[in-house]
């Protein structure tokens, strides 16, 4: 029964979506378990880029059954559309192929107008959210007056949730953040019209359907979304997303035991990227940082943000390790790397005058710490069309092994451009289970 999770190490935008394409070709299903279209997942195949924010990324395979679990909250527009436009590129051609939880939260228009408003009020204090209404979404479901993608197929109960909801949401829209109240017959409107698309693919109870597949020891990925860093309890607070990210929540989010689940693999960029607000210890605000940003091609896949760069970081990322159980690394984007003639990792922060070698927790001490750096020769190479590991540059290789040893994990996977067939393969996924 293997059930394998994929999860962001860092502070997302790793390179997940490659991932889980890449891994969906030996996988039977692939369950999206958290957060929302803040997502913007990448799949190049062929030279043609596809950019995923609801739909998982397991949906350019035919075979692969893709679901969204529960602890998702849904744009209903948003995952229409973008099933429209991988069936106008004829792909998704069954519905059998995506199933969506009737229990996931909906994302309705309020909740999108509430996220931009307050982060227009916070001013210089805002988190840089992605505006797509996660964190209004996620406090209804705390609050008990979620939504839920079942209910937008009873129009009573819809219109009594939305009319107890939308109240409270217009009088802060109105008298917190200067708005114009919201019309309870739009916002009803579109998520009506939205779910009518998206009822072929209505699935009462997913996590039946994953329990069924793992008992008969089906291949089942759990796709994260964001990264461990964005945690809510366990990232860089308050700048963090509303969900939990790491690896517990595929548990939480699909509806599966943690008994069930067989392998972490921690989806690690061979840098550090984070986009919007908050602490980032190894940034790079010079030139090394602009060469990553353009070589890396770093702009938000859902906003189209920059992307803030710096070295990699192996105090953030043992964190990461331990809170996730990380089983095995996919090392992401090596590419980008090469051509410097030194590249530097942060093996170590110095706080208050101290060394120290964990991620600190308490508030505010992230925005205090300074880096220590241990450097790295570089390598010249176009790496871009390597078909064996062995073939990479030697000082690559030292490199790699170098994060492998410092973080007691294997690193399994390398990644040397975006496209599917630029991944090399040092361990292959599923051999312990065969
Ligand atoms: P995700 O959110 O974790 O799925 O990552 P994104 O798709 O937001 O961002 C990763 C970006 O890097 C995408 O544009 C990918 O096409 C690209 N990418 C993934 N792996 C590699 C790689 O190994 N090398 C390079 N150069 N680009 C990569
Ligand atoms: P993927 O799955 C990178 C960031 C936002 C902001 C913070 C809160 O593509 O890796 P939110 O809209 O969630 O309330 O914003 O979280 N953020 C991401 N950063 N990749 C993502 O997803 C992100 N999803 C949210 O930029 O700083
Ligand atoms: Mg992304």
């Amino acid at each position: 029964m293997p059930g394998i999770i994929v999860v962001g190490s860092q502070w997302g935008d790793e390179g997940k979506g490659k991932v889980v394409d890449v891994f969906s070709a030996q996988s039977d299903l692939v369950v999206r378990y958290q957060g929302g279209a803040n997502a913007g997942h990448t799949l190049k195949v062929d030279g043609k880029e596809t950019i995923l924010h609801l739909v998982p990324s397991g949906v350019l395979h035919e075979n692969t059954t893709c679901i969204i679990g529960a602890g998702v909250v849904l744009d209903v527009v948003t995952v229409a559309e973008e099933i429209r436009a991988l069936k106008a590129n004829g792909l998704l051609k069954n519905p059998n192929q995506l199933l969506i939880s009737d229990s996931c939260t909906v994302i309705m228009d309020y909740h999108k107008h509430l996220d931009r408003s307050r982060e227009v009020a916070m001013g210089n204090e805002k988190i840089g959210t992605t505006g797509k209404g996660i964190g209004p979404a996620y406090e209804d479901r705390a609050s008990r007056k979620a939504v839920l993608f079942g209910d937008l197929f009873n129009k009573d109960k819809l219109i009594t949730k939305v009319e107890a909801s939308i109240k409270e949401k217009n009088f802060l829209l109105e008298n917190m953040y200067g708005q114009e109240p919201l019309k309870i017959d739009q916002v009803i409107q579109s998520a009506i019209s939205a779910a009518k698309e998206l009822e072929v693919y209505r699935c009462n109870d997913t996590s039946l359907v994953i329990d069924k597949a793992l008992r008969e020891k089906k291949k089942v990925l759990f796709e994260g979304a964001q990264g461990t860093l964005l945690d809510l309890l366990h990232g860089t607070y308050p700048y963090v997303t509303s969900s939990s990210t790491i690896a517990g929540s595929a548990c939480i989010g699909s509806g599966v035991g943690p008994g069930r689940m067989n392998k972490v693999v921690g989806i690690t960029k061979a840098y550090t990227t984070r986009v919007g607000s908050g602490p980032f210890p190894t940034e790079l605000n010079d030139e090394i940082g602009d060469t990553l940003q353009k070589k890396g091609h770093e702009f938000g896949a859902t906003t189209g943000r920059r992307r803030r760069c710096g070295w990699l970081d192996l105090v953030a990322l043992k964190y990461a390790i331990r809170i996730n159980g990380i089983t095995s690394i996919a090392l992401m984007k090596i590419d980008v790397l090469s051509g410097l003639d030194e590249i530097q990792v942060c093996t170590a922060y110095e706080l208050d005058g101290q060394v120290i070698y964990e991620f600190p927790v308490s508030p505010g001490d992230v925005e205090r710490v300074k880096p220590i750096y241990q450097s790295f020769m570089g390598w010249q190479e176009d790496i871009s069309a390597a078909k064996e590991y062995e073939s990479l540059p030697e000082n690559l290789r030292k490199y790699v092994r170098f994060i492998s040893d410092s973080l007691k994990t294997p690193v399994d996977v390398v990644s040397v451009g975006p496209g599917r067939d630029q991944t090399l393969w040092l361990k292959p996924l599923f051999e312990t289970y065969e």
